[in-house]
């Protein structure tokens, strides 16, 4: 009889390992989107396309800076630095449009995700060596045209 019980009692865990593991009711996507007629097809348009720039720049530039400061951040995503291929952060960031994300790399930012220090961390950086990263970075992001 204590063997029963024993094997019961080995039964029913076997039995909740079994609900827990495969438990996950994936609910199959009801709410897909269908795509309406009058979807603004603008937004997938424009964030394929990206932003456009009249603010001169040097993108070969922007690189280089981008891969001595900006990248120890924003290469692996720390401390909610976006990375390149995080493109709906890049999204997000390209809607303030470029001159506010210049004016935030410049004196440094406090957002929801972390702390962008001033310059990137570049303090001998020229305002046009900022000004050039924040382009790679869009570009890099698929947000600058
Ligand atoms: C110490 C880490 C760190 C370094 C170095 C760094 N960043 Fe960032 N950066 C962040 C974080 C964190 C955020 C996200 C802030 C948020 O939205 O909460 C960010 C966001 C940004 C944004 C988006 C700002 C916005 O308003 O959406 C830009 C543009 C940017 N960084 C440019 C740069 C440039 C250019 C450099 C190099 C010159 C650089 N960053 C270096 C941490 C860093």
């Amino acid at each position: 009889m204590k063997r029963f019980s024993v094997l019961l009692i080995t039964l029913a865990m076997g039995l909740m390992v079994i609900q827990c593991g495969g438990g996950k009711d994936e609910k199959p996507a009801t709410k897909a989107a269908a795509p309406a007629e009058n979807t603004p097809v603008a937004t997938t348009a424009n964030s394929q396309g990206g932003l456009a720039s009249d603010i001169p720049h040097d993108l070969a530039n922007g690189e280089a800076v981008y891969k001595k400061y900006c990248f120890a951040c924003h290469d692996p995503g720390i401390a909610g630095a976006a990375k390149h291929a995080d493109l709906e952060r890049w999204e997000e960031s390209a809607a303030k449009g470029l001159p506010t994300l210049i004016k935030h790399a410049m004196e440094g930012f406090q957002g929801k995700y972390g702390m962008l220090p001033p310059k990137g961390t570049c303090m001998e950086c020229s305002d046009q060596d900022i000004i050039d990263a924040v382009h790679y970075q869009l570009k890099m992001g698929g947000k600058l045209k």
